[in-house]
C-alpha cells in the first residue's frame, strides 16, 4: 500500500533559496549535530600494519580495469598515523561528531577466530583522541571492508554464515569500544553494496554481475544477509549493551530522489517503485517488518523471506535511527529495459529508468562527476517522503557533499561550489526540518580528499585538499573555512 501519493512537482523550477548563505547552525534546533564523515578504507591506510587482514578492497582495487585511475588505497590519506593531527582540523572547524568506520579485519584479521588487540588498541586511540578534542565519535562498523578471508570461506555476504560472524564481530566493538561511542550505524548504504557489488556495472567489490540480472538472485540474496545481520546485532546490543551503555544504533541506507519524467500515473507510480528498490528495499523492513509489495510482487520467488518470528521480534523497529547517504535527485521513468538501460539501471526488475534529463534538462547543474547534479530541493523532498511513510523515525543525514574532478591546488582551494551546494541542501534540510521532518543531524562527506572505491582518485570531496605529491600536507579549501564559519558565528 502506497501511503502517500507523490506529488506532481514543479520540475523544471528548483526553488532558489535566497537566505541562504546567512544561514548557520544557529538556525538549526539545539543539540542538533554537524559533524563530517569517512570510511577506514578510503582514509587508513597502513593496510599491512599492526596485524591488519586483507579485505575485499585490497584484492578488488589490484584486479585490472577496476579503479578508473589504477589506484588503491594502500596509502591514501594516511588517517591511520594523522588521527591526532586530523581532529584538530575538526576541532578547529567546531564539528561536534565525526562519523568513520573500523575496518573489521583490523579487529579479526581472519574475520573470525582470534581478536588482534593491536587493531582495538588503534581505535581505542582514536576514540579516545576524538572525546579529548570533544568531538563525539558516530561509528559505522561495517563500510564495505569484508574481511577476505570470509570471501574465500563463504563467498562473503552471499554466504548465510556471514551473519553470525558479522555479530560476533559487531558485539566486539559494542564490547571494547560502547563505553565511549554513543551513537553507531550498523551498516553503510547496503542498496549500494547489492547495486554494484552484486548487480549494475559491478563497480564495488565484490564486483560480481551476470549478463541478465532479470533472473539473478544475488543481489536479493546479499540484501537480505545484511538484514538479518543488522537486526540480529541490534538485537544483541538492546539486550546486552544498550541498557547500560545508553547508545543508539541505526544502520545508513543511500537514497535519491526521483521526479516523475511525465505527469503521467505510470511515472508517478515508478517514483514509487524507484524509492521502494533502493529506500524501501532496505527502510521497509526495519520499519514494517518486510519488503515493500513492489518488490515482492515484481521479484517474486527470488526475493528470500524472512522467518516469521524473527520477522516480528527482530527484525521489525531494529533501528534507533536511520542515517541517509544523500547526494541527488534524478527522474523516474516506467520503462521495460533495453539491453543496454539493463547494464547501466539499478535494478530491472523495477521496471524504472531513471533518466538525468528530460528534454536534455537536468533537474540542477551537473557536479564535478558524471552521476551527479545539484537538486537542493530534493533533500527535503526525501525527508518528507520518510516523514509520512516511514513513521518520522529520527534521521541523520550521514553523508551529504559535493564530488568535484581532481584538481591542482589552487583551483582546488577555491571550491565556490561545494560551498553553494553545502548552503542550499542545508537550507532545504531545514525548511523540512521546520516542517515537522525529524532530523537530527548533517554529515559532510567527506573531511579530506580521499580514495573514492572505482574511481581512485580522480573524485573528490574534501573541505580539506590533501596534497598527494607532498607528504599528504592538509590545506583547508575555501569550503573547509565556510564550514567553520557556518557552525561558529
Ligand atoms: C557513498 C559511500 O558511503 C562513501 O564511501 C562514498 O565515498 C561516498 N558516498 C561518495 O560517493
Amino acid at each position: 500500500v502506497i501511503a502517500m501519493p507523490l506529488h506532481r512537482h514543479q520540475h523544471d523550477a528548483s526553488p532558489h533559496i535566497d537566505n541562504s548563505s546567512s544561514l548557520s547552525r544557529k538556525s538549526f534546533p539545539p543539540g542538533f549535530a554537524f559533524g563530517a564523515a569517512s570510511s577506514a578504507y578510503q582514509v587508513e591506510g597502513a593496510v599491512k600494519e599492526d596485524g591488519r587482514g586483507p579485505s575485499i578492497w585490497d584484492s578488488f582495487s589490484r584486479q585490472f580495469g577496476r579503479i578508473q585511475d589504477f589506484s588503491n588505497s594502500d596509502v591514501t590519506v594516511d588517517q591511520y598515523h594523522r588521527f591526532q593531527e586530523d581532529g584538530e582540523l575538526m576541532a578547529d572547524l567546531g564539528l561536534d561528531a565525526y562519523r568513520f568506520s573500523i575496518a573489521w579485519s583490523r579487529i579479526y584479521p581472519d574475520g573470525t577466530g582470534s581478536i588482534n588487540q593491536k587493531g582495538v588498541d588503534h581505535y581505542n586511540s582514536v576514540i579516545d583522541a576524538l572525546l579529548a578534542k570533544g568531538i563525539e565519535p558516530y561509528v559505522t562498523i561495517y563500510h564495505w571492508d569484508l574481511p577476505q578471508a570470509l570471501q574465500d570461506k563463504y563467498a562473503g555476504w552471499l554466504g548465510s554464515e556471514i551473519v553470525n560472524d558479522y555479530v560476533a564481530y559487531a558485539d566486539t566493538c559494542f564490547k571494547e569500544f560502547g563505553d565511549r561511542v554513543k551513537h553507531w550505524i550498523t551498516l553503510n548504504e547496503p542498496h549500494s553494496l547489492v547495486a554494484e557489488g552484486y548487480a549494475g556495472l559491478g563497480l564495488l567489490a565484490p564486483g560480481r554481475r551476470g549478463l541478465f540480472k532479470s533472473s539473478q538472485k544475488e543481489p536479493y540474496i546479499v540484501g537480505h544477509h545484511l538484514l538479518m545481520a543488522h537486526a540480529a546485532t541490534v538485537d544483541i546490543y538492546r539486550k546486552k549493551y544498550q541498557p547500560h551503555q545508553n547508545g543508539m544504533i541505526g544502520i545508513t541506507l543511500d537514497s535519491k530522489w526521483y521526479e516523475p519524467y511525465s505527469d503521467s500515473d505510470e511515472d508517478i507510480a515508478a517514483v514509487q517503485r524507484a524509492l521502494d528498490f533502493e529506500l524501501g528495499w532496505f527502510l521497509h523492513p526495519l520499519v514494517f517488518s518486510d519488503y515493500p509489495k513492489s518488490m515482492r510482487d515484481m521479484v517474486g520467488a527470488r526475493l528470500p523471506t524472512f522467518p516469521a518470528e524473527f520477522s516480528t521480534n527482530t527484525l521489525k523497529g531494529s533501528v534507533d535511527f536511520v542515517g541517509i547517504n544523500h547526494y541527488t535527485t534524478y527522474f523516474a521513468h516506467n520503462s521495460k529495459f533495453t539491453f543496454l538501460e539493463e547494464l547501466l539501471e539499478d535494478n530491472p526488475d523495477s521496471q524504472v529508468i531513471t533518466p538525468f534529463k528530460r528534454n536534455g534538462k537536468a533537474l540542477g547543474e551537473k557536479a564535478g562527476a558524471i552521476w551527479q547534479y545539484v537538486v537542493p530541493f530534493g533533500i527535503k523532498s526525501l525527508m518528507q517522503y520518510i516523514r509520512t511513510n516511514y513513521k518520522n523515525i529520527p534521521i541523520f543525514i550521514t553523508e551529504n557533499g559535493y564530488a568535484d574532478a581532481s584538481h591542482g591546488l589552487t583551483e582546488a582551494l577555491q571550491d565556490d561550489k561545494r560551498i553553494h551546494y553545502h548552503q542550499e541542501y542545508l537550507a532545504n534540510l531545514l525548511e523540512a526540518i521546520k516542517d515537522g521532518c525529524n532530523v537530527k543531524g548533517y554529515f559532510v562527506w567527506s573531511l579530506l580528499d580521499s580514495w573514492e572505491w572505482n574511481f581512485g582518485y580522480s573524485l573528490k570531496y574534501g573541505l580539506y585538499f590533501v596534497d598527494f605529491k607532498d607528504n599528504l600536507k592538509r590545506y583547508p579549501k575555501a569550503s573547509a573555512r565556510w564550514y567553520k564559519d557556518f557552525l561558529q558565528n
